[in-house]
Formats: structure tokens, sequence, C-alpha cells
């Protein structure tokens, strides 16, 4: 559906040409000023200009045009040439009863949908899941839906940590505890067992063991250092122990997402890049793109302009072995040969950024992604303690991801017991629910680049701007038309009348808003403009609920008009929060 304000801009534009004056003048903006009208336009005062005339002046020859507009009630020129506007309260219950009537909910799909691949989640295996991966995991599930809701074909990619040093570690480790183990048999040549020698429980102990030994120990190090290029290299027996590392994690890390209600369409890894790297080596030789440089094998991306040192992207350490950049550029040309993306954008820790402007340059000048790709970096910013600093355990440790959900579910248990609202068997299941709207409106009402603070009796409380407080505005209009249905009234879609108070218009003004939201939001990759406009939303409508004696009215009609309203409010609530990753309760 058209947004409203570009109805309204339309209306406005035509009133600009007729009273002589070029339409682009038109625009029409959200008021800034809700005191004293819902849209403005500024555009008289850009066009003094050009015309050599007081604005006030074009402002008050438009607003003459305007004066049997269906779309305004209200038509203010002020000093010094503002225009100031009121919608007509027809026009907008038409547009709400569209809103309502559109299998979209007044959602524009994409015209040329997008191919748009997002890493995110980015975990470690082996390593625990923990709060620092929280964020891309909540910020990137978010991107993806709101992408899906407007058209696109979104890919969520996990891209697994499976590569690095950390493998080297475990299988060091492990040889250390368990040398007698088959694996490090080097003249065996039969199957390996198809059990892991270790628990998911085993393995967290395991990993770090082995890294706060590698601090201290130069040798054991040195062993593990060596023990992930022979994994690279291909080494049978550590190939089938990173097997086993592997479905012990990745199963382990399913179970955590889910929790989460994330979902990835892929479960790549940093290895799956490794039968690219040893063409775009060569590629990268023969092209003359890269040299050698202290015997590594590096790409130049500083460009002209640069204000601050852009160090060459390394594509192979001196002993030849890869980097975490040789993976991520190699699985640059994987998901350009197999999903050919519009888009790739990679929801990572800002700490990350000139790593990536490495890569991207790098990818970029060696062409190794088409020219119409876009590659975009999503930075986010630190989960702080109250204490300002890293999100801590109590004992200084790094907090579990698990350990951390817990702790908020129970924070939410003790509160929807203490409402009594729920019987007890349910309260369980409805923390959780309530739990995770928490978590991820706490996290995804900030803007992303920016640091935050976990603040658990914050997130949980059922008051401000939070996601408890979103879910309960939900639930309470739940309740409300149920009751109605209960009582054998009938729901009518499409079938709001005008509104009867101020609060009542405000609610519809914000119902109107949506789709404009969702396409801003995902423009700017920004969910915290659609957290904002929940927010005002549920607010709007709280407003309205304490002034309305809705289920006692006796006048069928209104009572009929404010139950429609009602659901629209529900449904653009319900499906805003599905955008962000969560849910509401039927009660709570
Ligand atoms: N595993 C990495 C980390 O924990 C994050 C991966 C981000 N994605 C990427 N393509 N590099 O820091």
């Amino acid at each position: 559906m058209i947004k409203i304000v570009d109805l309204i801009t339309g209306e406005m534009q035509q009133a600009f040409t007729n009273a002589g004056y070029e339409a682009s003048y038109g625009r029409v903006s959200l008021s800034n000023r809700p005191d004293l009208c819902e849209y403005q336009c500024n555009g008289a005062m850009a066009a003094a200009k050009a015309y050599k005339k007081a604005p006030i002046m074009i402002a008050n020859d438009v607003v003459a045009q305007l004066e049997s507009s269906k779309v305004f009630d209200e038509i203010t020129a002020v000093n010094p040439g503002f225009i100031n506007l009121k919608l007509n309260k027809e026009f907008l219950v038409d547009y709400l009863n569209q809103i309502q009537k559109d299998k979209d909910l007044s959602i524009e799909k994409a015209k040329e949908p997008k191919t748009i691949m997002l890493d995110y989640g980015g975990p470690n295996v082996a390593k625990p899941l923990h709060v620092g991966h929280l964020r891309s995991a909540i910020i990137g599930e978010s991107i993806k839906r709101i992408g899906r809701y407007l058209g696109h074909e979104m890919i969520g990619d996990v891209h697994l940590g499976d590569w690095g040093l950390q493998m080297g570690l475990i299988i060091s480790e492990l040889k250390e505890r368990q040398p007698e183990l088959v694996y490090f048999d080097e003249g065996y040549t039969g199957e390996y067992p198809e059990e892991a020698p270790f628990t998911i429980g085993e393995l967290e102990k395991i990993y770090p063991a082995a890294s706060a030994k590698s601090k201290e120990d130069e040798t054991f190090k040195a062993k593990a250092m060596e023990a992930t290029h022979q994994l690279q290299q291909g080494n049978r027996g550590y190939l089938a122990l990173w097997n086993h590392i592997m479905n012990v994690s990745v199963s382990d890390l399913k179970s955590n997402y889910k929790k989460l209600d994330v979902e990835f369409d892929l479960w790549k890894k940093e290895s799956d890049a490794q039968p690219y790297i040893p063409d775009m080596v060569k590629y990268l030789k023969d092209n003359g793109y890269a040299h050698l440089d202290q015997g590594a094998l590096v790409v130049d991306v500083k460009e002209e302009g640069d204000t601050k040192e852009i160090p060459p992207c390394m594509i192979l350490k001196s002993d030849g072995a890869s980097l975490y950049n040789t993976t991520d550029l190699a699985t640059i040309v994987e998901r350009m040969k197999l999903f050919h993306p519009d888009e790739i954008i990679y929801i990572v820790d800002k700490r990350q950024e000139l790593y990536f402007t490495q890569v991207f340059r790098c990818a970029r000048k060696t062409k190794l992604v088409d020219e119409d790709t876009k590659l975009q970096f999503l930075g986010f910013g630190t989960m702080n303690g109250k204490d300002g600093k890293p999100f801590k355990t109590r004992e200084g440790g790094v907090m579990r991801l698990e350990a951390l959900i817990n702790e908020i579910n129970e924070e939410m248990y003790k509160k929807i017991v203490d409402n009594r609202s729920v019987k007890d068997k349910d309260a369980q299941k409805t923390a959780e629910i309530v739990g995770l709207s928490a978590i991820k409106y706490g996290d995804l009402s900030n803007q992303a680049s920016k640091d935050y603070v976990f603040d658990i009796d914050r997130f949980t409380s059922f008051e401000g701007d939070t996601g408890p407080y979103i879910l309960y505005t939900i639930v309470r209009i739940k309740s409300i038309l149920g009751r109605y249905a209960e009582e054998g009234g009938e729901q009518i879609k499409g079938g709001i009348r005008m509104p009867a108070s101020e609060s009542e218009k405000a609610l519809m003004l914000e119902a109107a808003k949506f789709n404009s939201v969702v396409e801003t939001a995902f423009e700017e990759k920004a969910p915290h403009k659609i957290c904002s406009y929940i927010y005002d939303f549920a607010n709007a409508f709280n407003r309205f609920y304490h002034e309305t004696k809705i289920l006692s009215e006796t006048d069928a009609n209104k009572k009929g008009s404010w139950i429609s309203l009602l659901d629209l409010v529900r449904e653009i609530l319900e499906t805003s929060i599905d955008m962000l990753g969560f849910s509401a309760p039927d009660r709570m």
C-alpha cells in the first residue's frame, strides 16, 4: 500500500502546482511539533528563494488551494512559512480500513526483490556460546525477518568459526590427556570410531584449560599451532577429531539458538571456504594483485584520501598458513558462486571494523566480488554490565548464554507469579516467552552501533520502554478481544469508524505509520526504529484504553468499531514483534 505520507504529499504537491509553484516543494513530513499539528510541509521556505517571494505568501497561496481538500481537516500557514496539517478523520479511517483488509498489512513488497546474505551469529565451535555472540544473533535475526516481510530473499548464514587455533588447542590438549586415542596413531589406516571421545560438557572444559595453558606454556602453544596447521593440511586423525568436535558442538549450538528463536538457513563454516583458497591465491598472484612482503602474501588496500593507516590485507602467512582474512575472502568467492547475492551484510562486533575494511577493499580491488554486489559491515557495540564494563558473571567470568537466559527467566518467573494472573503450571512457559522479549527488546531498542547496559531489573519490568511492557499491552488487547468474542460479539475486518476522541485519533495516526516505519527500519538496517515505534504505539493505545470503556459501551456501532481498531493494533504489534524475533503469550 502506498504510504500515508506519500498520499498526503501527493495532495500537497497538487496544491503547489495549482498555486503556480513547482510540485517538488510539496513534500510533507511528520510534524515535529505534535502539539500543533500532525504533519507539516516546509516547502514554502525553500520555494521562497526560487520565486523571490516571502515564504508566508507562498504558504498562503497553497493553503487557499486546499480549502475543499478531503485529506485535511485543518491547514494553517504559520510564520515564517510553515504549513501545519491535521488529517481529515474520514480519510484516516479509510486508510486504516484498507490496512486491515490488506493481506500484507500495508507493507509494500519490494518491486525488485534482492538476494541478501546475512553473516551473523558467528560462534566459535567448541567455545561455549557467550554473550558476545548474543548481539549478532539478535540483530541479524531481526534484520533477516524485516527483509523477508518486504519480500527480499534473505539468506542467514551462521558462519561458524571452526578453523582457527581453538581447534589445534583442543586437539593438543586431548593428545596430552589421552595419548592412547587412535586419532593420534599415525600408522592407523582403519575407520575411526563413530562415537566422540568426549561430551559437550567435557569439551567445554578442555578448551578453556588448553587456552589458559597456551598462554603460559610456549611449547604447548607451538604444538597447538602445529596441530592447527596439520588439521588444515588434512591430517586424517585430526580431521576425524575435528568432525567429532563439530558434531558435538553444533547440536549444542542449535539447541541454544533455538531457545533464542534464531534460525539460520545455512550452517556454513570457515572451513567450507578451504577448497576455494588455492585457486583464489593463484588468481591473486597471477593477476598481480598480491605480492610478497617479508615472506607473507599480501594485497595493498590503502587508498588515497585515507585519514588513517589501513594496513595491507594478509592472504597467507610466511609459513603458508591461511588466516581469518583468507577464509573470509574465500567465503566471498564461495557465496558469489553459490548464491550470487546482491548484498552481503556482516553483523559483527564493531571492533572488527578495520578488519572488514581491509577484507572489503581487497575483495573489490581484486574483483573477487562483482561490482554490483554490495558488501556491508554492520558493527555492533558491546553489551556492558551495570558497572559499564563488558558483561561478566558475578564471579567475573565470561557469561554463558545459557546462564544469562536462565537468570532472565527466573526473574521473569518471579514477576509473573507476583502478578498472579497466570496459573502456576503456565508460569514457567510464560516466563520463557516474556523473558525472551526482555532480552531481545533490551538489545534491539538501542541503536546497534552503540554500547548498552544489560540491566536485568529494567529489561524485565512491565513498565517503561521494555519488551514485557509491549507484551503486556498485546495481552491486554487480546483479553478484551477474547471477552468480546465470549459475549458473542462479531468482529468486522475494515469496520473501523470515525474516532470519538483525541486519544483515539492519536492511536489511529500511529497505526497509519506502520508501513513507513518498517521500510525505514530496513533501509537503515535499524530494528531500533521498530522498537521506538511500537513503544509509542503501545503508549498511544494505553492512553486510549484508560479513557475508554470499551466492553461496557452500549452503542453497538461504536463498540464494534473499537473492536476492529483494537484488532488492527494487535495485528500491527504482533507483526512488529515477530520482526524483532519474539512473540506474545495469551496471558501473563
Ligand atoms: N567467529 C568470529 C568471532 O567470534 C565472528 C565471525 C564473523 N563473520 C565473519 N565472516 N568473519 O569473532
